[in-house]
């Protein structure tokens, strides 16, 4: 389902909206096939700087970026194919809603635009999707069904599903699990482990424990920069920079 996993590496990134500056000179490098997770408080940049990910910053009126990113070595900005980009780097947003079309038609898209034909094989890659989002038993008896009819937790995982439908080389995820169930958040966390090192995963969260179980490493974003990196465990363990230790305390933030 998923192609290889690409590095992704950020340097010196700043986005302005308008006079408001959002991210102030980010950097941050993600190994191909890693975990990471970005943790810190409300408008510390941290949908920005996904969002810079795959360019929907394009789409933003008056948002204004400096700075480098490539994934797979390749320069993000410089790309002229932004649709082929999205492909490459997934974006599930906190609270994403289907496209207005069946269950099955939200999750074949992908491929019948790149040329596949309806039929058995299309049939199993959205199978494929649909169970890697923790999704298929709940819509099987309904896949012609329309996706907006869907409840907002699932259509997060139909998010998640359609995502995966373009095989991503990095798949974003900004608060997954803010509307789903902990049953359902634990599947998927399980399914997002067994797809490590094929896919690389940029994983916003405030669940500490998520973070704790998921990622390979945790950043810390404040105020518009990543202040600490760290592996997970030493992260939590023993944070170094003090604003990470007072977060994690649950002194400000
Ligand atoms: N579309 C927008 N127009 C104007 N300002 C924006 C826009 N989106 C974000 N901002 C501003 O940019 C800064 C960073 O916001 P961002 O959404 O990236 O933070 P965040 O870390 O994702 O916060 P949260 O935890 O609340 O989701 C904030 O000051 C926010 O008000
Ligand atoms: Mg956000």
């Amino acid at each position: 389902m998923v192609k290889t996993a690409a590095s992704v590496a950020v340097k010196g990134l700043r986005a302005w909206y308008g006079g408001v500056e959002a991210l102030r000179g980010v950097d941050l490098e993600v190994g191909a096939g890693e975990i990471v997770a970005i943790i810190g408080p409300a408008q510390a940049g941290k949908s920005t700087l996904m969002s810079c990910l795959s360019r929907l910053s394009d789409e933003v009126v008056g948002l204004r970026v400096e700075g480098s990113v490539a994934v797979g070595g390749e320069d993000v900005f410089a790309m002229r194919d932004v649709a082929a980009l999205r492909r490459r780097v997934g974006l599930v947003a906190p609270l994403p809603v289907g496209l207005p079309m069946s269950v099955i038609d939200n999750v074949t898209y992908a491929p019948r635009m790149a040329g596949a034909r309806k039929g058995p094989e299309l049939r199993e890659r959205a199978e494929k999707c649909l169970r890697a989002a923790a999704l298929w038993d709940e819509v099987k008896d309904r896949l012609d069904q329309t996706a907006t009819r869907l409840s907002g937790g699932q259509q997060q995982r139909l998010a998640i599903a359609r995502a995966l439908s373009h095989e991503p080389e990095v798949l974003c995820l900004d608060e997954f699990s803010i509307a789903i169930d902990p049953v359902t958040t634990a599947r998927i966390e399980e399914l997002l482990k067994a797809m490590r090192s094929q896919v690389t995963i940029v994983l916003v969260t405030n669940l500490i424990h998520q973070a704790r179980r998921l990622a390979d490493h945790t950043a810390m974003m404040w105020e518009g920069r990543v202040i600490e990196v760290q592996p997970t465990a030493a992260f939590f363990d023993s944070p170094q920079h003090e604003l990470t230790r007072g977060y994690l305390e649950g002194r400000f933030g």
